[in-house]
């Protein structure tokens, strides 16, 4: 899986792709934190960033491109990676694209965590009052001043990705205000409704593959022809055997995936999904 988080300073990208790691065992790579090493490391990159990033701007566009380009060539990151704070600019998801064309990689996803602004400087200040509790250094723009410059740069040249991303129909959108564990779990569900989740990471769906060419071939037919997104919303319709009551539940869990699912592909192969699931819930009503 192949994942960019986008989001203002203290949004939890961090935060969440951390979690994200921990299930799907794919690695972080958060310019952020590279940038910073390199600064406590004296690096020629880091010398050039400490001032640009103590002062809430943005290190120039070639240098984490470069440093980027580097690290997905990198043998942990084959399975998959989640960008954290990358891409930045608009000129950097042009620079993306072309990395992974040429790598013949795809994008799954970019979840954007939206997060009120005014709810951005409390979480920054815990952060730093909970690094200086730790005895550990605080970032040097973990400031109320350094904040809003941040949040400005973010403003004018980040913000324009949304539209980059949603033009692709690459972009999901969660709401990062909910607490810690719910965005995660809010992450998962539409990763899970578009179909990004390796088998792996998904043993319900895996275990309701079977039954369901057996049910009846037309709605399977159906739902080949529908993508990945509607089809896991399908499987659980196809699976229930019981009664109309589970057939209730997979209705619900068509419904959901199919909003959750944002991209207008996926939206589209939710409804070609529905038909079948309907079918059956009659069928199963008779029964
Ligand atoms: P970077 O390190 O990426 O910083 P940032 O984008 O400003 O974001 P933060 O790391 O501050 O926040 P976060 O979204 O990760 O939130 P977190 O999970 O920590 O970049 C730093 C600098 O490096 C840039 O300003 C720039 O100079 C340079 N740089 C980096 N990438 C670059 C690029 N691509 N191009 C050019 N320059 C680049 O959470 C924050 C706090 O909130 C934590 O305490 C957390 O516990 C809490 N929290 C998280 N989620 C929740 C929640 N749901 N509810 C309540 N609290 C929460
Ligand atoms: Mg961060």
């Amino acid at each position: 899986m192949r994942l960019i988080l986008l989001g203002p300073p203290g949004s939890g990208k961090g935060t969440q792709a951390q979690r994200l790691v921990h299930k799907h065992g794919i690695v972080q790579l958060s310019t952020g934190e590279m940038l910073r090493a390199a600064v406590a490391a004296g690096t020629p990159i880091g010398l050039q960033a400490k001032e640009i990033m103590a002062n809430g701007g943005l290190v120039p566009d070639e240098v984490v491109v470069g440093i980027i380009a580097d690290r997905i060539d990198e043998s942990d990151a084959k399975k998959g990676f989640i960008l954290d704070g990358f891409p930045r600019t608009v000129p950097q998801a042009a620079a993306l694209d072309e990395l992974l064309k040429k790598k013949h990689l795809k994008l799954d996803a970019v979840v954007e965590l939206r997060v009120n602004e005014s709810a951005l400087l409390a979480r920054v200040e815990k952060r730093a009052e909970e690094t200086r509790a730790r005895g550990e250094e605080v970032r040097l723009d973990d400031t109320p001043e350094v904040l809003t410059k941040r949040l400005a740069q973010y403003r004018s040249l980040t913000e324009p990705l949304i539209h980059y991303y949603s033009e692709r129909r690459k972009l999901l959108t969660v709401d990062g205000m909910m607490a810690i564990e719910h965005v995660t779990r809010e992450i998962n569900r539409i990763l899970g409704a578009i179909g990004a989740l390796e088998p792996k990471d998904e043993e319900p769906a895996k275990a309701a593959k079977k039954p369901a060419r057996k049910v009846s071939k037309k709605p399977a037919k159906a739902v080949e022809k529908a993508p990945k997104a509607a089809k896991k919303a399908a499987k659980p319709a196809r699976k229930a055997t019981k009664g109309a009551s589970k057939a209730k539940v997979a209705k619900k869990s068509v419904k959901k995936a199919a909003k959750a699912a944002k991209p207008a592909s996926a939206r589209k192969g939710a409804k070609a999904a529905k038909k079948p699931a309907k079918k059956l819930t009659k069928k199963r009503a008779k029964r």
